[in-house]
């Protein structure tokens, strides 16, 4: 297909200038492919579905439908920031939907990662698909797809099963960038006005937290790790650390540990911290992280976090090790 390929003399967009005339460009591109039809969009919060969100509203505004799905599995203050930037600050038509008992009961006591992986895929696609079914009128299905996603697959967002839409849904495609490459959009996304934190965000893995709440996930250590996880961004930012290292999250494990805690014997979970740095995530290696930045994360997590009692780094490099615990 040859408008999948990417024309030799295209300019990199590493300018806002750049970033304008091609906003002004996509922007009279979709109007005419959309006349007043409506455009409906699975709008994760990730950069590539944020910024295509944002350039359709300013394309069509509230012909486009975005649906933001919670599966109980986002970082701490992921789906608030969706709905403070989208509805509130850009105006745009958002369907917000809490399905995070749906996805926790499905997963209850499912232990086996790539299981964990086809039940959140599977279960994305129907609460999409329920909702796309209750609208009325939608002409077109938007993605954030990326050059990327073109030339490592077959154009499909998120190979790795979250994203994926129902494949009976007869819809055109509108996807504005996809012959862009991940530091483009991010320069497209600045110039729409997106806040740095939602264009800069490092990668998440579409089954978020749930393949780092290792084993069958409970909701007491799916806090423990979103918290921990949110300790540690903190941290991280503070120390200027946030856009030097290309992936860093925390794991919590299915297991216990004994400490001690008021002078009393504690058993809770460990937290341990995974931090990488990498081109093309087929490789990664460990930061030397401060160890003033260790210890602050360290003792706020202890302080902090219930039901946690010990801290690690993982010194891990990939290979052998990779990036996710599982
Ligand atoms: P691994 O663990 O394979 O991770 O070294 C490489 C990169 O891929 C991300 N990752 C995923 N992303 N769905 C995703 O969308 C997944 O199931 C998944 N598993 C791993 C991981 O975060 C890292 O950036």
């Amino acid at each position: 297909m040859s408008n999948n390929i990417r024309p030799a003399d295209m300019k990199r967009i590493s300018t806002p200038e750049l970033a304008e005339a091609f906003i002004a460009e996509q922007v009279a591109q979709v109007r005419a492919q959309v006349g007043d039809k409506k455009v409906l969009l699975a709008l994760s919060g990730g950069v590539d579905s944020s910024v295509v969100a944002a350039l359709l509203v300013k394309a069509i505004g509230k012909q486009l439908v975005c649906v933001h799905v919670n599966h109980g599995l986002m970082r701490k203050g992921e789906s608030e920031q969706v709905i403070e930037v989208f509805q509130n600050q850009l105006d745009a038509n958002l369907i917000y939907v809490d399905a995070t008992d749906r996805f926790l009961d499905l997963l209850a006591d499912v232990d086996e990662p790539e299981r964990k992986r086809k039940i959140i895929g599977g279960e994305f696609i129907k609460v999409f698909d329920e909702e796309a079914r209750k609208l009325e009128g939608i002409s077109f299905l938007a993605q954030g797809t990326i050059y990327p996603d073109i030339l490592e697959s077959d154009g499909v967002k998120a190979h790795h099963n979250v994203g994926g839409l129902p494949e009976d849904m007869d819809f055109e495609l509108v996807e504005p960038v996809k012959l862009l490459f991940k530091d483009e959009v991010r320069v497209v996304g600045r110039v729409l006005g997106l806040p740095a934190s939602m264009v800069e965000r490092q990668p998440f893995p579409g089954p978020g937290l749930g393949v780092r709440c290792l084993g069958a996930i409970t909701r007491d250590r799916l806090a423990a790790l979103r918290e921990s996880d949110a300790v540690l961004r903190e941290e991280f930012a503070k120390a200027g650390l946030a856009e030097k290292v290309w992936q860093f999250f925390t794991v919590v494990p299915d297991f216990r540990s004994t400490g001690v805690r008021d002078g009393k014997r504690a058993f809770d979970w460990p937290v341990i911290i995974r931090a990488v740095n990498t081109v093309d995530a087929m490789t990664a290696t460990v930061p030397e992280i401060p160890w003033a930045v260790l210890q602050a994360v360290t003792n706020r997590i202890l302080a902090e976090v219930p039901g946690v009692c010990r801290v690690l780094y993982d010194l891990t490099p990939k290979p052998v090790g990779t990036i996710e615990w599982e």
